[in-house]
């Protein structure tokens, strides 16, 4: 069997009106005119790069509904975004804050599973889609791989060993705001529970590999903060369970050749801000109009 015929590439031709466009958003290029005018799938050795990706342009941008792809029929889809969003975008944006005090208690499991269907969603390079989310979703099992990160973090600073971007300084730094900013716990922040995005990290798309992490970091914050869910963007305690403590990571079950550089901290925050920060918006940009710069 040709790969082709597992995308179930059906067009319907009542509604298609060959104008194309499903042609020109082919990032696998293997959409052509058929015989008969209209769109068909070409044959193709495999999915991904010699071939089709799998994501679903095709479907997405007819504006007839006249594509369906992989069993997925167009009338299931989402409707895009609308066009007021953009104002709420920014708010959610620039008045996202790192949250450093949670209440202690477990968020209600069904904004969890939304959030985390929602997650299937972010883009991944080539649209491999390797990465997968481990989320400790019990703030008890937290404090289960707390405790044990802490114990080695601790014992190892007496002896004045820390991870990479630690320092006794930075450590003092961390303990003093214990006693305020991160409520008794400068590693996870007492966040009740955690989101880390992982996906293994070998050859020449070890990069990319990182990158779908760290994008998939910065979409479930934002999604978090939508559904009023503080969060905590933390690489100290990713380093902790990947430097200090391996038996602390291990017990998140993720496979050791995943690369984790980033742990989300999530749950209802104790803090409500009443307003947003005002960061100069325009210091980094650099934009480029009728060529000056
Ligand atoms: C890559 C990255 C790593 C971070 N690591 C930590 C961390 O380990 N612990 C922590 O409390 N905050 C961490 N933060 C949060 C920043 O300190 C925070 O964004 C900064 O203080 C600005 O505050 P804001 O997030 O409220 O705008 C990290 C943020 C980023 C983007």
């Amino acid at each position: 069997m040709n790969a082709k015929d597992k995308t179930h590439f059906l067009i319907d031709r009542s509604k298609c009106i060959k104008c194309g466009k499903c042609i020109n958003t082919c990032s696998g290029m293997v959409i052509e005119i058929g015989p008969d005018g209209y769109p068909q799938m070409k044959e193709f050795e495999r999915f991904g790069w010699r071939g089709c990706w799998r994501c679903q342009h095709c479907l997405a941008v007819c504006p007839q509904g006249a594509i369906s792809i992989f069993g997925k029929k167009p009338e299931d889809s989402l409707p895009p975004a609308p066009k007021e969003m953009g104002g709420y975008m920014e708010r959610l944006i620039v008045n996202r804050r790192s949250c450093r005090r949670f209440l202690d208690k477990n968020v209600d499991p069904k904004v969890i599973t939304g959030i985390l269907s929602t997650m299937a969603a972010a883009p991944t390079g080539g649209n491999a889609m390797g990465v997968e989310y481990t989320v400790i979703d019990d703030k008890d099992r937290v404090e289960e791989i707390r405790k044990v990160a802490y114990a080695k973090m601790d014992a190892d600073a007496k002896k004045h060993i820390y991870t990479h971007s630690f320092s006794d300084f930075y450590y003092q730094k961390m303990k003093e705001s214990e006693k305020t900013v991160r409520k008794g716990d400068l590693l996870f922040c007492g966040a009740p529970h955690l989101f880390i995005a992982h996906e293994k990290c070998v050859g020449k798309w070890a990069e990319d590999s990182k990158t779908n992490c760290h994008l998939a970091a910065a979409y479930f914050e934002l999604l978090c903060n939508a559904h009023g869910l503080g969060t905590t963007i933390m690489s100290y305690s990713a380093e902790v369970l990947n430097e200090l403590a391996p038996e602390a990571r291990a017990m998140l079950n993720i496979p050791k050749d995943h690369y984790t550089g980033l742990i989300i901290g999530f749950g209802y925050p104790e803090i409500e801000y009443a307003r947003g920060v005002q960061k100069d918006r325009s210091a980094k940009t650099h934009r480029y109009t009728e060529g000056k710069r």
